[in-house]
């Protein structure tokens, strides 16, 4: 590969970007706006709608033990994004950090990667909030017709009102996003800690046994494209259900923890970064765990998992206790979840594209920020559009897998970014330093890794077209776009090679 897409863009120059003034953005939050920021964008439609399918379909009362598996694969990924965090508190989170580790090769590959996880996750959340909206309209006698809401919509309009609706108040500014972020938290908060605790007594023991039910082979016409690649390259299909289907869900139920990484995007935003930034991180993390882990094991006590419901799982298990009352709340709570949820994932995406156009890797007219708001308001303003059209006329069903084969990549690479930082810059500060680093990254990377491997083959299939098209991107416009190319930037390596 040519030298030129090795080039590194020192954390120096990183950092020292952030202060140009047309290119500056507000330093408004505290460590516990970032904390309130990453749960509520972690706590989503993972928990209230995938805990039902995967228990049915996949793991059984077991699903909490997939959850600790998911858990556990994103918690030694978050501790990978705390030291990065700390060491470059740059916007732009993953891309950012690989600008500085692997190159702009690599970066660019990382940057149009996370469009998956965050433009695509947000498109997926919208049209889940969309499908509770209208079950809540349904509760009244008020239904929209399913042509224009819902997953199987035509046009998905309120999905496509719900993305513009927060892009707006993106535009008009951070500290005003995070105010509404906190209420909705706290809303979706107090309908989690409800339904663990109103749940508690509406437990049945029968229900947890079998914990792990006996494993079911797939049957011979059932291997195909959505089998997960890890069974198709290994010839052996493990089907649903035994420690096989626990593993399987882990894959899946991954994207309930999608979002703490989104923290380290709003870098630039936070009053100081180097401490505020491993606490929002590591913090939300910890306390979503424990949510899932809680909600979970009382959702499948409280209901067999045969019977749970596949779309609303929660409000669900509650109405077939005759709690009818509390279905309604917990539906309401959803809604106000997947709100911020979508909020969230489209400001991170709009700060990775930012810190792209920045670089001149997208062109540099996108990054410029609004003079009163201090927001990048035109790439969030073309952002949220895509997002909403994207959500008003794509099935996203499928393509949810998408957003964790993503953001599955982009811990990988974070992971063993670190190990490279350490050793090509061990001068930098770093306010949070990973335990082990010799060890920790690599069994981070291969962890993700093997997650991925969970997922369909299909999945992958879609994975590899989305890269290919941002290789043919990288070398057809940013490669001579790039502010290391035009000169406005030197490599790291050469801003050494001067200095000595
Ligand atoms: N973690 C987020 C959710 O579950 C993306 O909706």
């Amino acid at each position: 590969m040519a030298a030129d897409t090795r080039r590194v863009k020192s954390v120096e120059d990183s950092i020292r970007d952030t202060d140009e003034p047309e290119h500056r953005l507000k330093r408004n939050l505290s460590g516990l706006d970032l904390t309130v920021f990453g749960v509520g964008v972690i706590i989503g439609t993972g928990i209230f709608v995938l805990t039902g399918l995967v228990a049915r379909d996949q793991a059984g009362p077991a699903v909490a033990v997939s959850f600790v598996i998911a858990g556990v694969v994103c918690g030694l990924a978050a501790l990978c994004y705390a030291e990065f965090a700390s060491t470059v508190p740059v916007a732009g989170s993953a891309y950012t950090f690989s600008y500085a580790t692997f190159g702009e090769f690599v970066a660019w590959i990382i940057g149009w990667d996370l469009v998956l996880e965050l433009a695509l996750g947000g498109a997926t959340v919208s049209v889940g909030w969309s499908g509770y909206l209208n079950q809540l309209l349904d509760d009244i006698g008020l239904a929209l017709p399913t042509s224009i809401a819902g997953e199987e919509a035509t046009v998905n309009i309120p999905a496509m009102v719900i993305a513009l609706a927060m892009t707006g108040v993106l535009i008009l500014g951070v500290k005003l996003s995070s105010r509404v972020t906190a209420v909705v938290v706290a809303i979706k908060l107090a309908v989690v800690l409800l339904v663990i605790v109103v749940g508690l007594f509406h437990l049945d023991a029968d229900n947890y046994s079998p914990f792990v039910p006996p494993a079911q082979p797939a049957a011979e016409g059932e291997v195909g494209w959505h089998t997960p690649l890890i069974s198709l390259l290994t010839g052996f299909s493990q089907g649903s259900f035994g420690w096989g289907g626990v593993l399987a869900g882990a894959a899946i139920v991954f994207f309930a923890f999608i979002g703490f990484d989104i923290v380290a995007t709003a870098a630039e935003e936070t009053r100081n970064p180097a401490k505020d930034l491993p606490r929002g991180i590591i913090g939300s993390l910890t306390i979503c765990t424990a949510l899932y882990v809680a909600v979970s094991l009382v959702v499948v006590g409280m209901q067999n998992y045969t019977e749970l419901s596949a779309t609303a799982p929660l409000a669900g298990a509650f109405a077939a206790n005759g709690l009818t009352f509390f279905a309604s709340i917990i539906s309401l709570g959803a809604l106000a979840g997947l709100t911020s949820v979508v909020i969230i994932l489209l400001l991170g995406q709009s700060r990775v594209l930012f810190a792209m156009s920045r670089d001149h890797l997208l062109p540099p007219t996108l990054a410029r920020v609004h003079p009163r708001y201090g927001t990048p308001y035109r790439i969030t303003l073309i952002t949220g559009v895509i997002v909403a059209l994207l959500a008003g006329f794509v099935p996203l069903s499928t393509l949810a897998e998408l957003v964790n084969i993503g953001t599955l990549f982009a811990f990988l690479l974070v992971s063993v970014g670190v190990w490279i930082l350490r050793r090509t810059r061990p001068d930098l500060p770093r306010s949070f330093r990973l335990p082990a680093v010799q060890v920790l990254p690599w069994i981070s990377a291969l962890a993700s890794f093997w997650l991925m491997l969970n997922l369909p083959a299909d999945t992958w299939l879609r994975f590899v077209i989305w890269m290919g098209i941002g290789v043919v991107v990288y070398f057809g416009y940013s490669r001579s776009h790039s502010r290391m190319a035009t000169g406005e930037r030197r490599p790291a390596g050469a801003e050494r090679t001067s200095r000595s």
